[in-house]
């Protein structure tokens, strides 16, 4: 008989094996397949980056050319799809639009629950080039916008912002988003995630794990703190209010959102790639104060003994480089979305070449061997 031991959150626990990131928590290490990620980011494209993950290899050109076609070729939605997006409710939030039309987009699938190699990476490849068309389409039906359909000449950060804001971005823009979504394509074992790989591994089809995963991101522990910054930067009056609140807040025990990691005990080096963008975009489109009141925080909570060892994570500076982006505050987590579908797919696709069914045990705490009393006797 095996002995269980207890970990809290599965704090510790090694539940898998993934040859896909690599973190090394101390040192504030992040690796795609063994590439630092500044490399990436700085290097690639979400697209050869996004099938770097699904193949395991940097692909050749004909191969991503190839898959760059593919991807355009499936960014506009099946009509039935649209015709669901433009009769939900426009109160709702993006997030619970984008994880029901993903859903939905599974019922369109004729062969939804082929879990083969071929399939999965066929049905992944569709959802990532339909979620930023759900994310912009819901987006401008909500406010009244004629929608504005994807165009084939732009890669997929580039049409996600166009069809968003109607107007074609600048290439320091495309680029600015291009990046973003390298950044947040694939963390390890983070929760959304664990959550794709635990639904993939009771051979359910990949529509339902990717569902679950957005159920997961949304949450304000995991990545709905992009929008908890965004959030607390508007409350912050001015730069010289910034230690006023944070000491405040922590003198309350508050959590401080975009900073403390599970796995990160030091500098979390998409923050350190997104700081430098976020100061570039920030001077560029005069939102400079936004960049001054987030290095502000930063300073106070490398100060502050209540703080210590708590460093900026990735969602502190993506906060700013998204405003200055132009993406609205509520489209800040869906934009997550975006990039991990890339990253959920491969673990998807990961779980299933040697999948073993997630089934953990629990530490039971309630009574025993309890007598069933009536109901007209309680
Ligand atoms: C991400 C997070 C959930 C990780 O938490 P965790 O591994 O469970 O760590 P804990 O919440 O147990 O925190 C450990 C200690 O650091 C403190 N701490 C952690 N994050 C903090 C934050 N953002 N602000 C202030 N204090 C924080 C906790 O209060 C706790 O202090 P204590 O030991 O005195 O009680 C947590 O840091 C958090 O809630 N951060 C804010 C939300 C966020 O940015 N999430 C995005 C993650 S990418």
């Amino acid at each position: 008989m095996h002995m269980a031991t207890y970990s809290k959150g599965l704090e510790g626990v090694i539940a898998a094996e993934t040859k896909l990131s690599f973190i090394d928590g101390e040192k504030g290490v992040l690796e795609y397949i063994g590439i630092p990620i500044g490399e990436l980011a700085s290097k690639s494209t979400f697209e050869e980056t996004v099938l770097f993950l699904w193949d395991g290899h940097l692909p050749k050109a004909p191969a991503l050319r190839e898959f760059t076609t593919q991807v355009r070729d499936r960014y506009e939605l099946p009509p039935a799809l649209e015709a669901m997006l433009t009769s939900l409710p426009k109160t709702a939030e993006p997030m619970h639009a984008v994880r029901t039309l993903v859903s939905a987009l599974g019922m369109f699938d004729p062969k939804p629950d082929a879990i083969d190699h071929a399939s999965l990476r066929d049905k992944a490849l569709t959802i990532l080039a339909v979620v930023p068309t759900i994310l912009a389409y819901f987006h401008r039906y909500r406010k009244g916008m004629a929608l504005v359909r994807p165009d084939k000449n732009f890669g997929l950060a580039e049409n996600f912002l166009y069809m968003l804001n109607g107007v074609r971005p600048t290439p320091t823009m495309a680029r600015a988003m291009d990046v973003c979504l390298i950044l947040h394509a694939d963390h390890g074992f983070n929760n959304s995630t664990f959550s794709a790989r635990s639904i993939a591994s009771t051979e359910s089809d990949i529509y339902s794990a990717i569902t679950g995963a957005i159920g997961s991101l949304r949450g304000p522990l995991h990545g709905g703190a992009n929008e908890g910054v965004m959030k607390m930067l508007n409350q912050i009056p001015t730069v010289a209010d910034a230690e006023k609140f944070i000491v405040d807040k922590l003198t309350k025990k508050d959590k401080i959102p975009g900073f403390g990691h599970r796995v990160y005990k030091s500098y979390d080096p998409r923050a350190a790639h997104l700081k430098s963008l976020a100061e570039q975009l920030a001077r560029d489109t005069g939102n400079i104060s936004l960049f001054e009141k987030s290095t502000a925080i930063e300073g106070v909570m490398n100060r502050e003994k209540a703080a210590k060892g708590i460093y900026p994570n990735v969602d502190f500076y993506s906060a700013t480089t998204y405003h200055c982006i132009g993406l609205p505050l509520d489209m800040f987590t869906p934009t997550f979305v975006i990039a991990r579908a890339g990253g959920w797919s491969a673990h998807v696709m990961e779980q299933l070449a040697n999948n073993r069914l997630f089934r953990p045990d629990v530490d039971y705490t309630g009574p025993h061997a309890v007598a069933y009393t009536a109901i007209e006797g309680r």
